[in-house]
């Protein structure tokens, strides 16, 4: 049987990120999101996985696997709990659970910012406030210099597009639930700029970091109608960060699925019409993706299925995204910092994670940079608005318990981690 070998030194990781899985972070305007009346959120984050005091056994359960590299976030949050006061403690913390990482012979994938913001930032407007991207930048400061002699990968802010989108033009999903395009742009600015801000401060507390962002790309499939949508939302939710991605060290790709854009022909006469147009465009718009934030079900090409998501199950969509990473931004390293599937069956989990990596590798063929592959997620976890329910671990969680129980699909990934290679179906 043929076998798909990966490039030496390749990263074979699962992540995580701070809120979703540490437990009462109950400084961040997640927090507080979740208990507003009128959000969508279907959960509270409460204990989460307990992660905070928890991490020791996980860390050593994904070594226990076979990965060689974790993906996790510092939460700004417990760091900065209030404006200009940085809590010692929690760097410590944050610390010790790279010490363990390193310790149980793991590379760490540290994520400065993932979505949570402290509240006292929230509460000044978030993205939209004129000193959020400073105030991140000196953030990030302080943690790469308490962790930097041990992390080499830093992740600046996780997917700004989705938290542009999802808080200020989208409403539905993300604080603080803004719905204008005005909004959306400033943030958009915002998060662009708490970048560059954030990757200066981590080059110049360390020399040898590799930073960069993680961006959420999707693959766009559209008809001649759909497509002066499709070009209009992939701009504003893609391309605008992966411009500002120039100077980086690597790409991060967040690749779930696939999107469909149809539209019947008034419709899209209607919407071509309004994207020549601002006024009307800012008039328009909003309520249209709105629809289209409220519902990420469209309809299916024929014979596909969905995941627990209500997105389509399609996991090589993950090389159509870092086959135009790669055409966009020649030759930058592209690490794969997520790439999973919400279902309750785990034989899914582990086709997804063999469909994935067959297509990432012909992609890795082809001449694509690409430094390593990092599972989402680890954990079952809490994911945002949609709560407990969905189940992206490669481990699961008792929510009642704690307990851990490791599912077939991280032995499968573990299998593959030790042997640098994919057995080719
Ligand atoms: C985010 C994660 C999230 C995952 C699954 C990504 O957008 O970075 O926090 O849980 O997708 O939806």
């Amino acid at each position: 049987m043929a076998e798909l070998v990966f490039p030496d030194g390749f990263l074979w990781g699962a992540a995580t990120a701070a809120h979703q899985v540490e437990g009462d972070n109950d400084g961040s305007d997640w927090w507080d999101w979740e208990r507003r009346p009128g959000t969508p959120c279907v959960d509270r984050s409460d204990l989460a996985c307990d992660h905070y005091r928890r991490y020791p056994e996980d860390v050593a359960l994904l070594a226990s696997l076979g990965l060689n590299a974790y993906r996790y976030s510092v939460e700004w949050a417990r760091v900065e709990p209030e404006a200009g006061r940085f809590d010692e403690g929690q760097l410590d913390h944050y610390r010790a659970v790279t010490d363990a990482v390193v310790a149980a012979g793991m590379t760490p994938v540290v994520t400065l910012n993932h979505f949570s913001l402290p509240r006292w930032a929230a509460a000044r407007g978030g993205w939209l406030w004129s000193e959020t991207p400073a105030r991140l930048a000196r953030y990030a400061e302080r943690v790469v210099r308490a962790l930097g002699d041990r992390v080499t990968w830093w992740c600046t802010i996780n997917e700004p597009g989705s938290v542009a989108f999802g808080g200020y033009v989208g409403a539905l999903n993300f604080p603080p639930g803004r719905t204008d395009l005005r909004s959306w742009e400033r943030a958009t600015a915002g998060l662009i700029e708490g970048h560059r801000l954030a990757l200066l401060a981590v080059r110049s507390a360390s020399p040898t970091a590799r930073a960069g962002m993680t961006h959420q790309l999707l693959e766009w499939a559209s008809d001649a109608r759909g497509r002066p949508f499709v070009e209009w939302m992939r701009r504003r939710n893609e391309d605008v960060f992966l411009e500002a991605a120039a100077d980086d060290d690597f790409v991060g790709v967040q690749t779930y699925t696939r999107v469909t854009v149809r539209f019947n022909p008034v419709a899209a006469t209607a919407l071509r019409l309004a994207l020549r147009v601002p006024p009307l465009a800012a008039r328009v718009l909003p309520p249209v993706v709105r629809r289209a934030a409220a519902s990420p079900t469209p309809p299916l090409p024929p014979g596909a299925r969905r995941t627990q998501m209500g997105y389509e199950l399609r996991p090589e969509a993950l090389a159509a995204t870092v086959r135009r990473v790669a055409r966009l931004l020649p030759g930058k390293d592209i690490l794969v910092t997520e790439h999973g599937i919400a279902t309750a069956d785990d034989a899914d989990r582990i086709a997804f994670i063999d469909a994935g990596l067959r297509a990432l590798h012909a992609e890795i063929a082809a001449g694509a940079p690409v430094r390593g592959y990092i599972h989402w997620s680890a954990l079952d976890n809490f994911e945002w608005a949609y709560g407990y329910r969905m189940q992206f671990g490669l481990v699961a969680v008792d929510r009642a318990t704690q307990a851990r129980t490791v599912r077939p699909s991280a032995r499968h990934l573990g299998a593959i981690a030790r042997a640098n290679r994919l057995p080719d179906a």
